[in-house]
Formats: C-alpha cells, sequence, structure tokens
C-alpha cells in the first residue's frame, strides 16, 4: 500500500508541476524561427522566452529535432519546413517522402505538437524554374506518406508562397496569378481544396514601400491612420496595403474557381536596419509595424473582403540573423537581438518582454520541487 501511494503522490506532484510550469495563454499569434545564424541562445531557452510572450504557434524552415524536443508538452502548435532540396527526390519516391516522416516526425509525436508540414519555401515564381514542376508531386508524396503512417488527419501538408505569384493585386476584387505559374497553381489549389489544408502566403507592404518610397504612403503600410483607397469594383475601403495583399490572394483564387480555401499569412514584417537604398528600414517603422500588426491579430478582425475571417499570421522574424545573405534588411528583421534583448520598443503595451534568458533558473526550480516531491515520498515511506 505504501508503495503505491508513494508513487501516486509523486506521480501526482509530478503532474501538478509541469501542468503550471508549462501553461501557456494562447495569443493568437505565430512567429517564425529562422535559424540562419551563429549566436543564437539554445532552444531550451528561447522555449522559455516564447512562453513569456505567450506565442502558441511558431514556424521553422526545418524539422530541427532539438527545437522540437525543447517544446515537448508545451501547447505551442509547430508549422516545420522541409526545405526546397528534398523536392526533386520527394516528387519521384513517396518512399523517401515516407521515411523523412518517419525521421523527423513521428519520433516527436504526440509530446510535440506538429500540425503541419510546409514543402518547400517561395518555389514558385523563384529563380529555379526546374522545381516548380517538382512542388505539386511533393506535397502529394509528403500526403501520401502521412495517410499511410495515419498522420493525415493531425498534420496537414502546405506549401508558402511570396506575393511574387501574383500577376495583378490591384484593386484587390482583381487579384490574379501570373500567366505563367497558372498551370502549377491550379493543380495546387485542387489540392487544397481536396485535403483541406491553408494556401500560405509571404507578404511584405516593405517590399512595395521600399521600391518604390515616393508613392507609396508610409501610412497606408505601417497600418496609421490615411485615407487609404477605395476598390472601384466592389467599393470596399482599404486602409493598409496587408488588407489589400491579402483580398488580392483571395481573389486570384477565387479567379481559379476556388472560393473553399482559407489563406493564411506565413511570413510578414519589417525590418529594423536596411543598406542606404533600402528605404524605410529603421527600428521605428519596425516598432510601428510589428505593433500595429499585433493589436490587429488581437482583434481578431478579419480584412474588408473576408470581415468574419480573423487574419491568421506567423510574424517574421523571432530573431536577428546574422548569416542570411542578401542585402543588410535580410539579416535585421528579427524583433530580438540573440541576446534576448529587443531591438525595438513595440508600443505602449509593451507586448514584448524584456528577456534575460532565465531558462536554467527555470529547471533549478523544477529540480527543487523534484526534490521536494523526493522527500515527501521519503516521508511517506518512514510513516507507513
Ligand atoms: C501573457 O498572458 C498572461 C495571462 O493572460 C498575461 O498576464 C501576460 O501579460 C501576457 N504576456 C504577454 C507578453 O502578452
Ligand atoms: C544585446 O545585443 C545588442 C546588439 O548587439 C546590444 O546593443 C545590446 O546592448 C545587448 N544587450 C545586452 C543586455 O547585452
Amino acid at each position: 500500500m505504501a508503495a503505491s501511494t508513494v508513487l501516486f503522490t509523486t506521480i501526482l506532484l509530478f503532474l501538478a508541476l509541469s501542468d503550471s510550469s508549462l501553461q501557456v495563454q494562447s495569443l493568437s499569434f505565430g512567429i517564425n524561427y529562422g535559424q540562419i545564424a551563429n549566436n543564437l541562445p539554445s532552444p531550451s531557452r528561447v522555449a522559455v522566452l516564447l512562453q513569456s510572450l505567450n506565442v502558441s504557434r511558431i514556424k521553422l524552415y526545418d524539422a530541427d529535432p532539438n527545437v522540437l524536443q525543447a517544446f515537448a508538452n508545451s501547447k505551442v502548435d509547430f508549422i516545420i519546413g522541409l526545405g526546397n532540396e528534398y523536392l526533386q527526390s520527394m516528387s519521384t519516391d513517396p518512399l523517401k517522402a515516407q521515411s523523412w516522416i518517419q525521421q523527423h516526425v513521428q519520433p516527436h509525436l504526440p509530446q510535440t505538437k506538429i500540425t503541419c508540414i510546409n514543402v518547400g519555401n517561395e518555389v514558385l515564381g523563384g529563380t529555379n524554374t526546374q522545381l516548380w514542376s517538382y512542388l505539386l508531386p511533393a506535397m502529394q508524396s509528403v500526403y501520401r506518406a502521412l495517410v499511410n503512417l495515419g498522420l493525415s488527419k493531425q498534420v496537414a501538408v502546405t506549401t508558402a508562397h511570396s506575393l511574387t505569384i501574383l500577376g495583378n493585386s490591384y484593386p484587390p476584387s482583381s487579384g490574379s496569378f501570373r500567366q505563367d505559374l497558372a498551370q502549377y497553381i491550379q493543380p495546387i489549389l485542387s489540392f487544397h481544396s481536396q485535403v483541406n489544408s491553408p494556401f500560405l502566403i509571404n507578404a511584405y507592404p516593405y517590399f512595395a514601400y521600399k521600391d518604390n518610397p515616393g508613392e507609396v504612403s508610409i501610412e497606408y503600410v505601417l497600418f496609421q491612420p490615411n485615407s487609404g483607397m477605395v476598390d472601384s469594383v466592389t467599393n470596399l475601403h482599404y486602409d493598409n496595403m496587408l488588407d489589400a495583399q491579402i483580398d488580392a490572394v483571395y481573389s486570384a483564387i477565387k479567379a481559379m474557381g476556388h472560393s473553399d480555401i482559407e489563406v493564411r499569412i506565413s511570413e510578414t514584417g519589417w525590418p529594423s536596419k536596411g543598406d542606404a537604398n533600402e528605404a524605410g528600414a529603421t527600428p521605428e517603422n519596425a516598432g510601428i509595424y510589428n505593433g500595429n500588426l499585433m493589436r490587429k491579430i488581437e482583434e481578431k478582425k478579419g480584412t474588408p473582403a473576408k470581415p468574419q475571417v480573423p487574419i491568421d499570421i506567423y510574424v517574421f522574424a523571432l530573431f536577428n540573423e546574422d548569416l542570411k545573405p542578401g542585402p543588410a534588411s535580410e539579416r535585421n528583421y528579427g524583433l530580438y537581438y540573440p541576446n534576448g534583448t529587443q531591438v525595438y520598443d513595440i508600443g505602449s503595451q509593451g507586448y514584448l518582454p524584456q528577456l534575460t534568458f532565465s531558462a536554467d533558473s527555470n529547471i533549478n526550480v523544477i529540480s527543487i520541487f523534484n526534490f521536494l516531491s523526493l522527500l515527501i515520498v521519503y516521508i511517506l515511506l518512514c510513516v507507513y
């Protein structure tokens, strides 16, 4: 009797402890956790950071086992990435997809909530045109493998596009895909519709501003008060560019015969620093963009064309990534420096706490609890 009581007490203590220490109040915003850097904190420290931020959803560009492990038993929901380098082999060999899932996904289920696999990033419209035709077959291989493994109900399959796949985006109701991509996008839309997975788009009003700072109103791209524009076809009023971009994507999808596919923003953000020719890349603008974006997410507002559908958004990005190639802006999208200091203030409501990476002290708290529970067990043993 004593032994089972003891065991039971210990288990109860453990459960109580792990439950309270891993509680995440979910704000419905997601974040991109990119790791093209040589100075980032360890995933277990990042887990503490993200829990203090109340981030409920994370998008990775790979399936880093250390990250997935660090979030075991948390309530955080993961989109993991299957890189473009896998597309060719997976498109021709479904067994490769199956073994990838067995190796990178299955070991983490169900402790870590992996709910989506993003197959390829910004493939269509990208410079490697060979990949265009591998994309859908690779997505299908991954989907079939999930079906075979009994995981297709819990893990969705999709791919993230850049906005360059649009041929026309103005006015939003006239949005359409590029002609040269239509033959690839049409069957991908059928796939989404069949397997009920979302259409992901990386949308950066910043690019539009940077390319044309004289013409594009900074207030319009930063969600600040401005007169906006009216879509002459629908009469809908737009007071920010992100909404207009999202509705343009919905229109493009509808023009291909689908009104049954959800659009999600897999990346959006604003750089805090850029090269001399990158207009608008300042900490002030980045703070305004991301602060207003988070307020918008919190209000759960949809777009003018879909007011009932709150936009599902993953902010880009968690950290500045020092090894990213390209212009300076590419290395300066982070909300945080690698040392946990905020890059900029994000508004009076303090959405981003200052972080001192107390992962180790957290672990100490847990060991003290474990020690106490062992002590209680010991006392109980003595009593009985
Ligand atoms: C996280 O959620 C808790 C409880 O709802 C709240 O008190 C706290 O301010 C939130 N933190 C952030 C950074 O939003
Ligand atoms: C963190 O890094 C940034 C950028 O290098 C630096 O400006 C800041 O002072 C650092 N913060 C701390 C607490 O070391």
